[in-house]
This record gives structure tokens, C-alpha cells and sequence, in this order.
């Protein structure tokens, strides 16, 4: 674990194109916070995160935002708005993740903060009437607590008691985490998004191909896909491997093996299904005793929940067919449940005409990851524009994206603030109007 600061480097830059490769080097610069030299892991309320927020905090500010922390560990700057003196001067939110997964890319999450950091540079002291508030939240990946999304939850106050209950790999508990947290910064901020808040925005590299293959630099978001997290634990006999015959073991990990292997064929079987085991353990886990007990992580997702639902209940029923023929116990708990979300029409509308007047067809798509935007939108009108991603290639340490694409993704939020300007104020037919200074 990092326990110092990494250097911050200086970078100022006014012209989008040059502020492009400046969000660019800035989330090249945060590849220093992690928790493993040489790789980018950066988990909920780490050092490396502590380090992160050191370099983004000072950005912030280098643009004339005021920064806090709230109690969930998000990083909060506010750009005020041309006229502060009402209660409740609205405001946007412009933010995306601050953490990765185990070994994961520079964009991923990062991206959508720096490119609010940079819109707000780009206004260049210029006030809109609505303030702007750019957020880094604190965990959208789930990798300490196996749950994604803290921040983005405690944001819209769903971030309940039996998800601060939850433990991590060192048995510390999620409220006694955020406990500590919150006395090493006395100056922590509740975890509640603004009350005059109207819109979410939210800029995220696509972590797929659609954009590349139909050559497009930008899309805009209708619908995320629902989620589904569970374990499975095969219980079955542990034994010894020279000993024992092939007929009479109960190997936990040979069930697990063909569950898998069935939940594979079972999922390529439906459109849009995806399912995919990404975490295993084994025990004993030595090389001349059978496996006694397996637990596997189950992802599922798919734009339709009823799909989602059914498809989680047949891998399920699978598992048990699979164990109770091969005389093996099954344990599973659904983890999270997250339903898949239709965005704001209306903020939908600003984003494809934001992306349109940046010079690129607005191109409407459904994401399969999962984003802190379908948190907010529960509570937020939000919307949410993809980057292309080469290759397609995400949660993975040569993720990138194209300096030209950002600097089109500048332009579409430059678009996108005017626009909500106007929506503001009556949306009208006419051009939008510009932000005041
Ligand atoms: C987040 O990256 C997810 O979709 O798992
Ligand atoms: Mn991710
Ligand atoms: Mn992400």
C-alpha cells in the first residue's frame, strides 16, 4: 500500500484539444495511486484512493472548485454557480468512479471525472446559472465488499444497514471503515446529494466494440443493463488423491467445473444474456487431496429483468441437478439485484443534441457494464455518453481511448452545459443560449 502522496503534475492547458491530452496525461498521472507497483488497484477508502484524491483534489481547485469529502468517501468539488445568493440554486452533477478493479485500466471511471474536471477548466471562470458539481465516488466496482456501488448509493441514501454490515477479506465491517474514515477527515460532508441537483451526467469510455465497429467517437445511453451478483458453494468430500477411486469421490471443484461449463452454453443461448464467473476458490487447494468445498462468483446481466431473473433461476436449478447427482451440497446467496434502467428522455435528448453539434450522429446504446449513472437516474434525470474504447478492451491494463475522442467528448459536454442552461431556463426550439460570465 502507498502511504505517501505521489507527485501531482502541473497541467494547464484552455483549448479543448489541448485540455484533451491534459485529462489525458492526469489520468496517466493517477496510475501511481495503487495499492500494487506496476498495476492499477484501487479499492474503496484505500491509500492508494487517499493518494488519488491528494492529485484530483489539488486539480479541482486549480480550477476554482471547493473541495470535500463526504462520509462515503467520495471526492465532492463545486464550481458555484453566477448567482449563489438563492437557496436552492440548481445544480448538475458531472462525475464517474474513482476506484478499479484488481489490476484495471487508466479510463475506466476515471475518465468521466477528469473530463468534468476539464469542462470546468474550459469555462475558464466563465459562471453558468446552474452550479456544477463534479463527483468521484468512492467504489463503483464492488471489489472490497463483493458490492458495487457505495458511493453512488449512500449518494441517493441506499446504502442500507445489511450493506454496512458487510465484511471485507480482513474482516473489517463497511461501517466501521467508513467510522474510521470519517475521523481521519474531520471535515467530512454528509453523504446526500444536493436537493436542488436536476440533472446527472456522466462520461464513461463504452469498455465494448459497438462504437469502434460503426466508426463513431461518441454514443449516448438510453438503458444500462440490470445486474445480478451471487456465490455458490459446492460442498462435497476432501480426500486423498491416490487413494480414493474415481467412483466413489464427491469432488467439489468437478461439479463446480461442469456448472460452469454449463452456465456458458446455457447463456450463449440467449440474446443480449451474458453470465460469467470471474472468482474462484478451492479448498483444500493442494495438489494431492480432492477438492472438498468450491465457491464461485455468478455475474449476470441483461436489459431485461424478467430475462435476467429467469436466466439467474435456471443456472441455479442447474447446480443443484449437478450436485445432487454427484451427491454434493449446494449453498448460494444472490448478492445484488440491481435492475436495468431507462435514462432521462429529456437529458437524452440534450446529450444527443450535444453530440450532434460536436459533429457526430448521436447513436443511441444500451451499456452491459454496470455505471454509478443507473444509481442516480433512480432519484436523478441522468444521461450518459460513451468514448469509444479500441479494441473494445476494459478491466484490463491496456484499456485506452483516443485523445481525438476526448477532445470530442469535451466538445459534446462544452454542448451539453448550454443546453442544460437553457432546459433550465424553458427549453425552447431556439439555439441555446451560452453560459454567462
Ligand atoms: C463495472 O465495471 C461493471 O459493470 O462490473
Ligand atoms: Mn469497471
Ligand atoms: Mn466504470
Amino acid at each position: 500500500m502507498r502511504t505517501t502522496l505521489p507527485d501531482c503534475p502541473e497541467i494547464s492547458g484552455t483549448a479543448l484539444d489541448a485540455l484533451a491530452a491534459v485529462t489525458l496525461a492526469r489520468c496517466e498521472a493517477l496510475r501511481e495511486c495503487t495499492e500494487h507497483a506496476g498495476q492499477i488497484t484501487r479499492t474503496f477508502l484505500s491509500d492508494a484512493m487517499e493518494a488519488c484524491h491528494g492529485c484530483v483534489r489539488g486539480w479541482m481547485e486549480g480550477v476554482g472548485m471547493t473541495v470535500s469529502v463526504d462520509r462515503a468517501g467520495n471526492l465532492r468539488g463545486y464550481y458555484a454557480a453566477s448567482d449563489e445568493s438563492g437557496i436552492d440554486v440548481p445544480r448538475l452533477i458531472i462525475g464517474s468512479h474513482l476506484d478499479s478493479v484488481p489490476n484495471g485500466g487508466r479510463y475506466d471511471g476515471v475518465l468521466g471525472v477528469m473530463i468534468g474536471i476539464a469542462l470546468v477548466e474550459a469555462l475558464s471562470g466563465t459562471r453558468c446559472t446552474f452550479g456544477i458539481e463534479v463527483i468521484g465516488f468512492s467504489d463503483e466496482e464492488g471489489v472490497r465488499y463483493g458490492l458495487p456501488f457505495i458511493g453512488s448509493r449512500a449518494l441517493v441514501g441506499k446504502l442500507l444497514p445489511t450493506h454496512l454490515a458487510r465484511m471485507d477479506a480482513d474482516g473489517v465491517a463497511m461501517f466501521a471503515a467508513l467510522d474510521a474514515y470519517a475521523s481521519a477527515h474531520p471535515k467530512v460532508i454528509s453523504a446526500q446529494f444536493h436537493s436542488a441537483t436536476r440533472g446527472y451526467l456522466e462520461f464513461h469510455i463504452e469498455q465494448g466494440p459497438i462504437l469502434e465497429h460503426a466508426g463513431l467517437a461518441l454514443g449516448v445511453v438510453e438503458t444500462v443493463a440490470g445486474q445480478s451478483r451471487a456465490t455458490i458453494t459446492f460442498r462435497g468430500r476432501s480426500g486423498h488423491a491416490g487413494t480414493t477411486p474415481m467412483f466413489l469421490r464427491r469432488d467439489a471443484l468437478t461439479a463446480a467445473a461442469e456448472w460452469l461449463v454449463g452456465v456458458e452454453a446455457a447463456a450463449g443461448t440467449m440474446p443480449g444474456l451474458v453470465a460469467t464467473t470471474g472468482r474462484i476458490s478451492c479448498e483444500t487447494g493442494a495438489a494431492n487431496v480432492i477438492p472438498g468445498m468450491v465457491c464461485c462468483s455468478l455475474d449476470v446481466r441483461h436489459s431485461s429483468d424478467e430475462t435476467r431473473h429467469a436466466a439467474v433461476e435456471g443456472f441455479l436449478a442447474m447446480a443443484r441437478s449437478i450436485a445432487s447427482r454427484r451427491q454434493i451440497e449446494l449453498e448460494h446467496t444472490v448478492e445484488h439485484d440491481q435492475p436495468a434502467i431507462n435514462l432521462n428522455s429529456k437529458l437524452i435528448a440534450i446529450a444527443d443534441q450535444a453530440v450532434s453539434q460536436a459533429g457526430i450522429p448521436p447513436r443511441h446504446m444500451t451499456s452491459g457494464a454496470g455505471h454509478d449513472a443507473m444509481v442516480l437516474a433512480g432519484q436523478i434525470p441522468t444521461a450518459m455518453i460513451f468514448l469509444r474504447s479500441p479494441g473494445g478492451l476494459s478491466h484490463h491494463p491496456n484499456e485506452t481511448v483516443l485523445a481525438e475522442d476526448v477532445g470530442s467528448a469535451l466538445r459534446a459536454g462544452m454542448n451539453f452545459l448550454g443546453l442544460f442552461q437553457s432546459y433550465l431556463e424553458e427549453p425552447r426550439e431556439s439555439e441555446p443560449r451560452s453560459c454567462t460570465t
